[in-house]
């Protein structure tokens, strides 16, 4: 299909095609543009629960993975009004649950931590919570760090339309929603969660981590270290813990060992 046939709409002025049914997100990565994102990922539905990739579409804040592109629009994401209110959201995220970022398996390959550079968070802002969440070390090879957990609900999706397993789901409403395992004790050993399943996969940030491989790769060499998240808009992870991952599957990308990195927002010893 000849490329001037497209459809196109204007991201921060520049031209994007799309094909009918595409969101702007999906337009954008297509084009080779970052618009942040958290909750979303290319192989799953979205949820646009997290909003971080909110963008103004014709005026209007709009989620750039559940809007579909219309010819003509006029879209903004990488402006300062919409990226200081995507930092406000990253903030509320880091300090609704526990970011203990240096001693952190997940760092420098977690996707909100490199979210948080790419928007120059500083600081938390907000006053901590500090949530009581137990960990889960029930099963042989995988343990589970509810306090990282940013409800994306990828690994949801992941175990019920992939793995055909429903082992994770997401319980309560607003500020008491959290995920939890789906068996009588509440335990991840009892329930068919395996290594190979897509949900072992897929946690942007360290909920869901392999034992025994922990810091296998140095931090200081992780994905997010080489270059920021912005220059991978199909990212594939390189985390030290996880498989490779199927081509475009996750939004997780790299971090520059860019001199710029600013000191992260969350640092608290344990
Ligand atoms: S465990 Fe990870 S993938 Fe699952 S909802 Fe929480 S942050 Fe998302
Ligand atoms: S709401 Fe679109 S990435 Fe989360």
């Amino acid at each position: 299909m000849n490329k001037e046939t497209f459809p196109t709409f204007t991201l921060d002025g520049k031209t994007i095609p799309f094909t009918a049914g595409q969101t702007l997100i999906q337009a954008a990565m297509a084009a080779g543009v970052y618009i942040p994102h958290l909750c979303f990922n290319p192989e799953f539905k979205p949820h646009g629960s997290c909003k971080i990739c909110t963008v103004k579409a014709d005026g209007r804040h709009t989620s750039s993975c559940t809007h579909q592109a219309q010819d003509g629009m006029v879209v903004e994401s990488n402006t300062q009004e919409i990226n200081d209110e995507r930092r406000a959201l990253l903030q509320m995220l880091f300090v609704e649950g526990n970011h203990f970022c240096p001693s952190c398996e997940k760092s420098g390959n977690c996707q909100l931590q490199a979210t948080a550079y790419e928007m120059n968070m500083m600081s938390p802002h907000f006053d901590h919570f500090f949530p009581d969440r137990p960990l889960d070390a029930s099963h042989p090879d995988y343990l589970l760090d509810f306090n990282r957990c940013i409800l994306c609900s990828l690994c949801v999706r992941a175990s019920r339309d992939v793995d055909g397993k429903n082992v994770f789901a997401l319980s309560g409403r607003g500020i008491s929603s959290h995920l939890i395992v789906n068996a009588k004790s509440g335990l991840l050993a009892d329930t068919g969660f395996s290594g190979d399943d897509k949900a072992a996969q897929v946690c942007p940030v360290g909920v869901i981590l392999k034992k025994r491989v922990g810091f296998a790769v140095p931090i200081g060499s992780r994905s997010f270290d080489e270059q920021p998240i912005s220059a991978t808009p199909h990212p594939v992870p390189a985390a030290a813990t996880l498989p490779p991952h199927p081509q475009g599957a996750c939004p997780v990308g790299p971090r520059s060992k860019a001199a710029t990195l600013p000191p992260h927002p969350t640092v608290k010893g344990t």
